[in-house]
């Protein structure tokens, strides 16, 4: 889906209290995982819980360009038949991923060691996002790449019927880049080594223990330090994706700031490279309580119950706690306008290459709402107002970004103006069923500006 949707303006009400059970869909990065993984196994995975948002549907679509055989069953779970390790067919079309940043770079390193050529593009949020961080790193393995200008996409790879294992220091906190190379090491020869400075999600490693890959992890005075066996035989897996931290945090964040809110977010994954937004917001007072903790596949769950918190505190998020919560930086920002005092967020420049500027995009819809916003290349600073203390009356651009596009309708149930934003179309990427679950909280959320 790489054409511009229609956009969908939305506008979001002051709210009265949110309640009940917020079941929020199964977990972006777990669900593209499971796919491709499962297309590099022999045999068929099964995938119960897979979120059925467009970026992990255009990754479902790719896999089967790829050659694996990918079906929905009748009882709503998925199943991938893979070709195994290096058994990747060329696909016959360009490969679309949408708006999926980890979509289209874990689909690049995982067929950049087969003997195929592929091309990928995206919508216009992906084509204008750096793409050298992963064809770097899989030039070393043998891959050769061509993109446009500043290494972006439509961007062809040819992949290498020679490839070498790689030792490769990632230069950037991304666990995008550290699962491309982890996916190009499964069909080199020999160990794939891959070191990062700052622990970022572990999924990849997590499913590919699961896969029966021979992975180790290890922390050291040079990083965290993962050694990969190259060409085992994946054996096919049966998945429960858990529900998503990412997504969580929305319902879980408007609860907090909406007064006389109890919402409680059952089976979320809490993977401690995911929770760093929890530990943020329970270091500004959140009323959060962890009930029925568990591990489910290979991830730490529990159900999260949140409650109107009246009395938040700014605060200073570290740089060292910005891989954990990298994705929850625009909900945070609009909790930090709702609380009291300033919260600086430090070490956040990747901010600025997600499907839009994150930095720029918060600040400007924020103090468009009233709030004052100090930012620079790498901090956000955002001076709280207090509980029921922003004005509001904004209409916000989302620039192709759900997670922006849902910050804001967050923030305008705890305004004291409507919210608006120019496209909400985005939500569907991640969060298809925003919309309902949070009206059917006791949210007012309208299309097209009109309300009722
Ligand atoms: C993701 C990693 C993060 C995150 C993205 C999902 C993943 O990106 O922002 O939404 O599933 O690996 P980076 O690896 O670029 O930080």
């Amino acid at each position: 889906m790489s054409g511009h949707a229609t956009p969908i303006p939305m506008t979001s009400y002051p709210s009265g209290p949110l309640k009940g059970v917020a079941a929020v869909p199964g977990d972006k990065s777990i669900s593209h995982r499971a796919l491709i993984l499962g297309a590099l196994a022999v045999g068929r995975t099964e995938i119960t819980g897979l979120l059925e948002g467009q970026d992990v549907l255009d990754t479902a679509k790719a896999m089967a360009a790829f050659g694996a055989e990918v079906t929905k069953r009748v009882d709503g779970a998925w199943q991938v038949h893979g070709v195994g390790v290096g058994g990747f067919q060329e696909p016959d079309d360009v490969i679309d991923c949408g708006n999926a940043g980890t979509g289209v770079r874990l689909i690049m390193g995982a067929m950049a060691t087969s003997p195929i050529s592929a091309t990928f593009t995206g919508d216009a949020s992906l084509r204008s996002r750096p793409m050298r961080r992963i064809t770097d790193p899989l030039a070393l393995f043998g891959a050769r790449c061509h993109g446009r200008s500043g290494g972006r996409l439509p961007l062809t790879i040819i992949g290498t019927d020679r490839p070498v294992p790689v030792r490769y220091t990632s230069p950037v906190p991304s666990a995008q880049v550290k699962s491309a190379v982890l996916f190009a090491g499964l069909n080199a020869p020999g160990e794939t080594v891959l070191i990062e400075a700052e622990a970022t999600r572990d999924h990849t490693e997590r499913m590919l223990r699961g896969f029966g890959g021979e992975i180790s992890s290890e922390k050291t005075a040079e990083g965290h330090v993962i050694v990969l066996r190259g060409q085992p035989e994946l054996k096919p897996q049966s998945i429960t994706v858990p529900r998503d931290p990412s997504s969580a945090a929305f319902p879980v964040a408007a609860a907090l700031i909406v007064e006389g809110s109890n919402v409680l977010v059952p089976n979320i994954g809490l993977n401690p490279t995911r929770a760093g937004l929890f530990t943020t917001l329970v270091e500004m007072g959140a009323d959060l309580t962890f009930e029925n903790r568990r591990e489910e596949g290979g991830e730490p769950v529990a159900d999260l119950r949140a409650r109107f918190s009246p009395d938040l505190k700014g605060v200073e998020v570290p740089p060292e706690r910005a891989a954990s919560m990298i994705d929850e930086y625009p909900i945070l920002s609009v909790v930090a306008a709702c609380a009291t005092g300033k919260t600086t967020m430090l070490g956040v420049k990747e901010l600025r290459v997600k499907e839009s500027d994150r930095i720029d995009a918060m600040a400007t819809g924020l103090r468009a709402s009233g709030v004052k916003v100090d930012t620079d290349q790498d901090t956000m600073t955002v001076h709280g107002m207090g509980a029921g203390g922003v004005p509001g009356g904004a209409t916000c651009q989302t620039h192709l970004d759900h997670r922006i596009a849902m910050s804001f309708l967050c923030l305008g149930m705890a305004t004291k103006k409507p919210v608006s934003i120019e496209d909400g179309a985005p939500v569907a990427t991640s969060f298809p069923i925003f919309e309902a679950l949070m009206t059917r909280l006791g949210a007012t959320i309208t299309r097209n500006n009109s309300k009722g």
